[in-house]
């Protein structure tokens, strides 16, 4: 019966999985990249921006003014090279592009303002204006920026004319391009915010993109992008940062037959969220907000992207999302919308009413119903500005008087007309407030500017690592704390609130004045290697915040002492749970869920950013819960990055711990995340048969945990050697899911290995098995194991014939439980006393 039911839900699975949407199609039809005023043709990436200066067909002007600049400054992007050059216009000039297939297309356009000779760009004034839309009202550039518009064109060429304000002002433009965008990316209908309802009438809008923002993960630049789009990260928009938090999944991100592909946004956008930073409070009830600069007057269409990569399991998140203050999705419930899938990408249109408001605000927060841990979400947002009445994007409508008779004008003409004398009024009044705060301020053109994009490189962690960084007030690694606030937090460090004790020191409950509760970790006087290990252990916590990674909230260095001070976690070690101490036996499911965890933060740490980390050290005794028993990863001291940057540390000495260690990292000393994933394939069995992985005292075949669970699960009888506790209170299916994930990431060989996020699934899917037994809803049973499945799992049902041997390292005159003990004694333990 049994094999029976497997066989029909994989045929369900494989049918899911089909629904899946895998590659990006999208071939634009239209595509026209000029560089204005080159003499070459200029590469940028796959587009070929084409020279405007011999024998052009599209562009019509009655002079050819062409400037250049030798200018450096200009030298962090990949299209710095469009920006070297511009064409100036005195007089009315027009660009004319044939138009293949009607629908919308992009209409982007480079600015960056240098001097040439007589030509000061700085002091430029002009429109811009396409179809019959005015894109640019007297248009001052400021620094290197690029515009987006798109319009739907359903003519069969597109002409943008660019128009000088007066006749003493100029225009140019450095670069420009007209692609087609995918029909499906802006479809015609959206929901009215104010008053809430349907929208319809996208199909006309001219629209700006104002903010392309990538929630809680770095910018994402053009080249990532399907349809050379960027986006900016979120971090300057948030009203409060510290009520945010990034999380990254970017791998487990899944696009939904029929809904969001990745042109509506690639998995780099979905693959990261800002959340809400509720862990220390489970009754948390506060909103997360982002904050615009926007021109008033107008209407925007908003786009939120989501994707759930932070739940553990489906229908747990619930929250509401609010455009200002309008509750626009109450309650909102991704799993159910996506079928019970997590990491399913999703995304909602809303159009605003407009206001003279110069700010909008998106805010999340969590919804009443939810009966789990209060959280909120966002991945990504974009914000477009909507064409006015007058069909213009500006404030601004003095094209009419600027420039001579073309079809265009008649359009606007008409336009001024219907939108009356009062509209034209009240539009001067708004482009005169906008043009002062937009001097004030540098408003968001700066976020658009190639410049402001360096989050990107900020997070190359290889070099930081490298070059044994100094620790200052300056750096941004968590707080510095002074050395008589860390004496006072723990009571002169008192022996009496000692919590634990290891070779690098020992560890002191402490509290903070605002009542914050802290572990204190003293290190014994510096040490070469103590301090190396102290700096990188700041190093990664400051950069690694995830709800699964233990959070370090300061660090003391004055005095030649080496203090790091942590969130305080209430239930101290796995280990301490596990065995060797009074602690209650943890249940099934508690123990699956902080694998679970413990296995999210291994994740991140191994995906979350550009270049793997590497944790070297994964232990139960590394692995900390907290008062809800949610586990996290800690002692971060010998962690690394990835392999590729790691050539200088290739002699560095074998570290770990005994027992845990991975036998061809042990021979090889080749590093790579395969090791955590070895030594987190120890931990599932040390939690599955609760006993210490080197127990000397007991007969030889035994005293190596890897060797002996392995033995089992190979004969298929693991239950034989599990936790007494736990006998016949697991369900079989759970078991052997857990025994199968485990056996698999203690092969022999890296490569045989899963990846952590393979890991992570496969604990998803032991869990839910074993609930399944406890719900005893065949119908909600399905739902929620499907739910959970990922192609990988697959992976696992193909019976493996690598043979596994964690005899690699022999064990022979140890007298004590050596498993707690890094190789390197330093900061090797965190916490709560290992009850020896
Ligand atoms: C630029 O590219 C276009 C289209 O590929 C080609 O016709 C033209 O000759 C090239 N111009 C130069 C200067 O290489
Ligand atoms: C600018 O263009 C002129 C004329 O083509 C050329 O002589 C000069 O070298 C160029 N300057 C730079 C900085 O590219
Ligand atoms: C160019 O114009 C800007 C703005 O009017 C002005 O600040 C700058 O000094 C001018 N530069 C030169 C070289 O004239
Ligand atoms: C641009 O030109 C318009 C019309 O001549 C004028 O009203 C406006 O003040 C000018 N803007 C700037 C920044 O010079
Ligand atoms: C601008 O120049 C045109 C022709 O060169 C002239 O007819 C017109 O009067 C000028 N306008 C102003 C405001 O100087
Ligand atoms: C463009 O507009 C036409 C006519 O209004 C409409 O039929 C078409 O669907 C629109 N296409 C897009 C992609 O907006
Ligand atoms: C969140 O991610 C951004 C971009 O990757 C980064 O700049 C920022 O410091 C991160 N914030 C936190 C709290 O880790
Ligand atoms: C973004 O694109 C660059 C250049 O193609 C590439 O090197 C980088 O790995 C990409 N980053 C991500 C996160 O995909
Ligand atoms: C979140 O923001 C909305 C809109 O401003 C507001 O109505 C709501 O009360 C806020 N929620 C909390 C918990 O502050
Ligand atoms: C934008 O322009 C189109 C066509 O000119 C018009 O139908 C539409 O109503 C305008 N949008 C708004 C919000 O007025």
């Amino acid at each position: 019966m049994m094999g029976c039911g497997n066989f029909e839900f994989l045929i369900w699975v494989s049918f899911i999985l089909s629904l899946f949407w895998f590659s990006t199609g999208f071939t634009p039809a239209d595509q026209h990249f000029i560089d204005c005023g080159s003499p070459t043709n200029t590469t940028v990436g796959v587009r070929v921006f084409i020279s405007d200066t011999s024998a052009s067909n599209f562009l019509s002007t009655p002079q050819n003014i062409l400037v250049n600049t030798s200018s450096n400054s200009i030298t962090l992007t990949d299209d710095s090279q469009l920006y070297k050059t511009a064409r100036v216009f005195t007089k009315s000039s027009k660009y004319t592009f044939p138009i293949s297939q009607s629908g919308r297309h992009w209409i982007r356009l480079y600015f960056f303002p240098f001097v040439y000779k007589n030509y000061n760009l700085s002091t430029a004034n002009f429109s811009v204006s396409a179809q019959n839309y005015l894109l640019l009202g007297n248009f001052n550039p400021e620094g290197v920026s690029v515009k987006e518009f798109s319009v739907n064109v359903t003519s069969s060429t597109l002409v943008i004319t660019f128009t000088p304000a007066n006749n003493n002002s100029l225009a140019f433009l450095n670069a420009l391009e007209v692609v087609s965008v995918p029909d499906s990316l802006i479809t015609d209908d959206a929901t009215s915010v104010n008053p809430t309802g349907k929208f319809q009438g996208l199909f006309t809008q001219a629209l700006e993109t104002v903010f392309r923002v990538n929630m809680g993960g770095p910018s994402v630049s053009f080249e990532n992008d399907t349809l050379w789009r960027t986006w900016v990260p979120d971090q300057g928009f948030l009203v409060l940062q510290n009520v945010a938090r990034n999380y990254s999944a970017i791998p487990a991100v899944k696009y939904p037959a029929g809904g969001a592909t990745p042109d509506i946004a690639p998995a780099t956008v979905y693959g990261t969220c800002t959340e809400m930073n509720s862990l220390s409070d489970p009754n948390s009830n506060f909103n997360v907000t982002w904050e615009f600069t926007v021109d008033p007057g107008f209407q925007y269409l908003v786009r939120f992207h989501f994707c759930d990569i932070v739940s553990t399991s489906p229908y747990s998140l619930y929250f509401d999302v609010y455009i200002d203050s309008w509750l626009v999705a109450p309650d909102l419930d991704l799993s159910t919308i996506n079928l019970g899938i997590l990491a399913t990408a999703y995304y909602m249109d809303f159009v605003t009413s407009s206001n003279d408001n110069s700010k909008l605000r998106i805010s999340i927060g969590p919804s009443s119903v939810s009966k789990t841990y209060p959280n909120a979400i966002l991945n990504g947002l974009e914000i477009m500005k909507m064409n006015n009445s007058l069909g213009s994007l500006s404030g601004v409508v003095s094209m009419v008087s600027s420039s001579t008779n073309t079809k265009n004008n008649v359009g606007m003409l008409v336009g001024l007309i219907v939108g009356a004398f009062v509209a034209v009024v009240l539009a001067a009044v708004l482009f005169l407030i906008c043009r002062r705060r937009k001097r004030a301020s540098l408003g968001h053109s700066k976020t658009w500017g190639p410049f402001s994009i360096n989050g990107g490189t900020s997070l190359t962690m290889g070099s930081k690592y490298s070059n044994g960084t100094t620790l200052s007030a300056g750096s941004n690694f968590g707080y510095r704390f002074p050395f008589v606030a860390v004496q006072e937090a723990t009571n002169n460090f008192d022996e009496s609130w000692v919590i634990g004790i290891g070779g690098f020191g020992k560890v002191y409950k402490g509290t903070l004045n605002d009542g914050t509760q802290v572990a204190v970790k003293r290190g014994n006087p510096r040490s070469q290697q103590g301090l190396a290990e102290f700096r990188t252990e700041i190093e990664m916590l400051s950069q690694f915040r995830h709800r699964h990674l233990v959070s370090l909230i300061g660090y003391c260095d004055e005095k030649n002492e080496m203090i790091l001070i942590y969130e305080y976690m209430e239930n101290g070690t796995l280990k301490s749970h596990l065995y060797g101490s009074n602690q209650p036996s943890l249940s099934w499911k508690e123990r699956l869920e902080i694998c679970i965890g413990a296995a999210r933060g291994l994740h991140y740490l191994h995906t979350g950013y550009s270049k793997a980390v590497i944790h070297r050290d994964v232990k139960s005794a590394n692995i900390l819960l907290d008062e809800n028993l949610m586990a996290k990863v800690a002692d971060f001291g010998l962690s690394k990055t990835g392999p590729e940057i790691d050539q200088t540390h290739v002699s560095t000495a074998v570290k770990g711990s005994f027992g845990y260690l991975d036998p061809e990292y042990f021979r090889r000393q080749q590093l790579t995340e395969k090791s955590d994933v070895y030594s987190f394939g120890v931990v599932l069995f040390e939690v599955l048969c609760a006993r210490p992985v080197i127990d000397p005292s007991r007969p030889r075949e035994m005293v190596n945990l890897a060797e002996w669970a392995m033995k089992w699960q190979k004969t298929g009888q693991l239950e034989q050697i599990i936790d007494p506790n736990l006998a016949g209170k697991i369900k079989p299916d759970s078991l052997r899911k857990f025994g199968e994930t485990a056996e698999k990431c203690l092969a022999e060989f890296g490569v045989d290995r899963p990846p952590m996020g393979d890991v992570l699934w496969n604990l998803e899917y032991a869990l839910q098995l074993h609930e399944a037994v406890l719900q005893n809803d065949p119908e909600e049973n399905s739902t929620n194991v499907i739910g959970e499945l990922s192609p990988q799992i697959n992976n696992f049902d193909h019976a493996d014939s690598s043979t596994v041997s964690a005899a690699q390292f022999e064990v022979s005159s140890m007298d004590d439980d050596l498993s707690g003990i890094s190789m390197s004694r330093v900061f090797s333990q965190l916490v709560k006393s290992e009850g020896r």
